[in-house]
């Protein structure tokens, strides 16, 4: 079943008077379960395209639809509420918010969503490894361990889809693999469809399909 759909999307961003094309003319669709690698250089638009897709900016041309959704002509708070109980989101710097402690990070995404049938906290902690680790706060736990917490915070409100912006970038190659292993079981044992930008080949080996972006543009991938 297709889940997402983005047809003719493109996006320019305009500063001053100088309007720059950013992504140019595609359609991405992207069916329940699959684990979509994004790559190509720096300035490609991989980011671009991950906020296009999952709502967190709208594309200046082009329709995105969930299920049949338009999401594209949706009121912000409709697309808020929307993004929350449909997708899951992971950072390179892991976003968790300092002065909550890991329990309370996930507790608020669960209060903010409108998902009924939201998972326990304490599971998704297990599930990531982190459950002794609730009452700490961020500061207080390595990167790796921090990317964990917002696993668990991204998988809590049953997503069909999480995005991930380089969420390795920031770790190093021991961590990363874990963080990736991670990512591997929810595909595989969960059934959640992937989105992940990455710079590194190493982590597209899970991957059903990559989608290699050059100048804004979808090239063949090598
Ligand atoms: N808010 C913005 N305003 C103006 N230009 C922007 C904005 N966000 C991105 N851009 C421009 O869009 C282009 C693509 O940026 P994007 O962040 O999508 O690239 P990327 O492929 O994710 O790069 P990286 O690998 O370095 O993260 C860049 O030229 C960037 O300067
Ligand atoms: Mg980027």
């Amino acid at each position: 079943m297709e889940i997402i759909r983005a047809n003719q999307i493109t996006k320019s961003y305009v500063v001053g008077k100088v309007v720059t094309p950013v992504l140019r003319p595609m359609d991405i669709h992207i069916q329940e379960g699959e684990y979509i690698g994004i790559v190509g250089p720096s300035g490609s638009g991989k980011t671009t395209l991950l906020y296009v897709l999952s709502g967190l900016e709208q594309p200046t041309t082009g329709v995105v639809y969930y299920d049949s959704t338009n999401i594209t002509e949706k009121k912000e708070d409709d697309r808020i509420s929307l993004r929350q109980s449909y997708l899951g989101f992971i950072f390179q710097f892991y976003n968790l918010i300092q002065n909550l402690t890991v329990e309370e990070n996930i507790q608020l995404a669960k209060v903010i969503s409108s998902k009924k049938d939201s998972l326990e906290i304490d599971h998704v902690l297990e599930w990531v490894g982190m459950k002794e680790y609730k009452h700490y706060y961020p500061h207080q736990l390595s990167g790796g361990m921090q990317q964990r917490v917002a696993i668990a915070r991204a998988l809590v409100n049953r997503p069909k889809v999480i995005f991930a912006d380089e969420p390795t970038g920031n770790l190093d190659s021991k961590n990363g693999q874990d963080i990736m292993e991670l990512f591997r079981r929810l595909h595989h044992e969960e059934g959640v469809g992937i989105v992940l930008v990455t710079h590194s080949l190493e982590n597209l080996k899970d991957c059903t399909r990559v989608i290699q972006l050059k100048d804004g543009q979808i090239v063949p991938h090598e």
